[in-house]
């Protein structure tokens, strides 16, 4: 009797425990039920704070010196990411496992601890994480869909491979008429020659045969063969000349098969990170080998090789060594013209992509403009310059506006020698 009824009791013990767990775990969905607002302005308040903040090591859908962070809500709950973004160490030194996991996974990199932000900054900060950069397919696809469109509207016009076709079939046609003249001509020459209402000269004319050799020997002939070959000559050698000194599509091979199309293109780090003075001095600066080990301290390989890869070992080496590494100067103006990156970049807001191309894109940089007098120039006579928001302008505008011209570099000095010539 007596263990019937402890066995009753041990039971209920059981269940009673089994009741308590499940509403533990009911309330820990219910604590993970996603709060993290999905609003257009809490995820574009996020994303300024993600570029800011978090760009440098993280991707929403990629892994980069951080973990790819979309879905981190899922994995975790809101409480325990929200203070793992604070301050991620205080989390790994309290020996919480995931953290204490995560941290050795990603080889002891300390994440900042970013303690500064709010309740709500968090928030939208998620908001982005979790639904930033989706319409990004879907813009793509459209953009797709309007490139289609514009083939499906060119073939208003005719489309090139009918264009070939047609061409190919007039050639045919040409051909096939000079045969049936040739057969007409001859049958009629043969018809000529055996009527006898013709006398002896107007035989010989139907019979005279073109003599080719005379006319490639007459002085008209070679007159305009020789002034033709002379003109190729000298365009030729003109051409040559102007382009002594211009280097445009120099891409010397460099010490380090350094990649501008994966940094800054698959991985979309800005230029300024590298190039720092293009916003405030004349040179845009080659960066250190300092700055390739913010990330290389923690990037041996690519897509998890075994390993360091030689290229980086050799960022290495110059750190170690205390040696710069030689990159080949791609860009170089002579000495006698000045050129100032900040001047353009930040006051004149003009874009590196027109006037150094698709670095984005580059595997090796090459040099996209002639860098000639004629570039700068053409540029300075067309391009408007930005006055808005520059008291320095103010004046000039309200006097040019008496003109009906737009405002352009000409005018403020571009032109002027001293300006670009020391
Ligand atoms: C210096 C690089 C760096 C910066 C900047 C950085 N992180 Fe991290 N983050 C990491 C690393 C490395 C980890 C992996 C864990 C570790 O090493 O501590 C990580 C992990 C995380 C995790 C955990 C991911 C998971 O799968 O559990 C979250 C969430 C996170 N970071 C959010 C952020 C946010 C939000 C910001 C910006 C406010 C930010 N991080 C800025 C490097 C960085
Ligand atoms: C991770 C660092 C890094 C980033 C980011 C980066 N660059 Fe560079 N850039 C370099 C290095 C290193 C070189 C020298 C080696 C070479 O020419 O490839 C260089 C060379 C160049 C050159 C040629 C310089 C010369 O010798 O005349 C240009 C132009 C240039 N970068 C433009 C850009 C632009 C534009 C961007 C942004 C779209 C960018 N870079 C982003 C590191 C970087
Ligand atoms: C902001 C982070 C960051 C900086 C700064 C950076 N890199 Fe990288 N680098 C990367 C990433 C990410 C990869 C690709 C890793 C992968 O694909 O797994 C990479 C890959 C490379 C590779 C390819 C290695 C191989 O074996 O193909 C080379 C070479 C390289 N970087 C050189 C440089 C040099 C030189 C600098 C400095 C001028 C530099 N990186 C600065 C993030 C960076
Ligand atoms: C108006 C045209 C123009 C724009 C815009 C421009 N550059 Fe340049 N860049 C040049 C010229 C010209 C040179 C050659 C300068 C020289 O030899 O003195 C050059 C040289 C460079 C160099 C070689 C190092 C140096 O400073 O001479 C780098 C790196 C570079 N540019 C990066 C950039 C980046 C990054 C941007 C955008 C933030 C940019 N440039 C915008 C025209 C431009
Ligand atoms: C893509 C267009 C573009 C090209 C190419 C270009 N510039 Fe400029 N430049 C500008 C703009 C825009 C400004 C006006 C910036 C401002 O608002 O003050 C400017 C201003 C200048 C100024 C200052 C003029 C003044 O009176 O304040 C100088 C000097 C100059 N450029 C030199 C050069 C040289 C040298 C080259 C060729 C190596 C060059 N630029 C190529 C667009 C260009
Ligand atoms: C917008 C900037 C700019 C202005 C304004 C400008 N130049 Fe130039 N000039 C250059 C650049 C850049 C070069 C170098 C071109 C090259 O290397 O192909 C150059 C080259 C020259 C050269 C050739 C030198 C040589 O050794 O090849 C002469 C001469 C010259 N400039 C004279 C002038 C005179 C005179 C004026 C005024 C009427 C003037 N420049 C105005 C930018 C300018």
């Amino acid at each position: 009797m007596s263990i019937k009824r402890s066995l009753l009791g041990v039971s209920f013990r059981v269940i009673h425990l089994m009741v308590l767990f499940f509403l533990f775990l009911g309330f820990q969905a219910y604590a993970v039920d996603p709060e993290v607002p999905d609003s257009e302005d809490a995820i574009s308040a996020g994303q300024s704070i993600f570029n800011a903040n978090c760009k440098t090591c993280h991707r929403l859908d990629q892994k980069l010196i951080g973990p790819a962070l979309r879905g981190v809500t899922d994995r975790r709950e809101l409480d325990w990411t929200k203070r793992f973004i604070l301050n991620s160490q205080v989390l790994v030194q309290s020996g919480d496992p995931i953290a204490v996991e995560l941290f050795e996974e990603y080889n002891n990199t300390v994440m900042p601890p970013m303690d500064f932000l709010g309740e709500g900054e968090l928030m939208n900060l998620l908001a982005y994480i979790e639904y930033g950069d989706k319409a990004e397919p879907e813009a793509a696809a459209a953009a797709g869909d309007a490139a289609a469109g514009a083939e499906g509207g060119s073939a208003g016009g005719i489309p090139s491979e009918y264009l070939t076709i047609i061409l190919v079939v007039l050639v045919i046609v040409l051909i096939l008429v000079l045969v049936v003249l040739g057969l007409i001509v001859s049958v009629l020459t043969k018809y000529m020659n055996n009527s006898d209402k013709l006398d002896a000269e107007d035989k010989e004319f139907i019979n005279q045969k073109t003599d080719y050799l005379a006319i490639l020997k007459s002085d008209g002939f070679i007159v305009i063969v020789t002034t033709i070959v002379l003109a190729f000559v000298v365009k030729t050698a003109v051409d040559g000349l102007y382009t002594v000194g211009v280097q445009q599509g120099y891409a010397p091979s460099q010490p380090i098969a350094y990649s501008h199309e994966l940094h800054a293109g698959q991985y979309e780090i800005p230029c300024q990170y590298c190039h720092t003075g293009v916003e405030i001095g004349k040179s845009a600066n080659i960066p250190s080998a300092n700055i390739c080990m913010n990330c290389h301290m923690h990037i041996q390989n690519v897509g998890g090789q075994e390993g360091i890869s030689p290229e980086i070992a050799k960022i290495y080496a110059a750190v170690d060594n205390d040696q710069p590494i030689e990159w080949v100067r791609v860009h170089n103006l002579p000495d006698l013209a000045y050129f100032n990156h900040s001047q353009h970049v930040a006051v004149g807001g003009v874009e590196c992509q027109t006037c150094h191309g698709p670095i984005e894109e580059m595997e090796v940089v090459y040099q996209h403009s002639s860098l000639t007098m004629g570039w700068c120039i053409d540029c300075h006579r067309n391009t408007e310059i930005t006055t808005r928001g520059n008291e320095y302008y103010d004046k000039l505008v309200q006097l040019h506006s008496e003109s009906k011209d737009a405002l352009k570099v000409k005018d403020i000095g571009g032109l002027e020698c001293a300006k670009c010539h020391y």
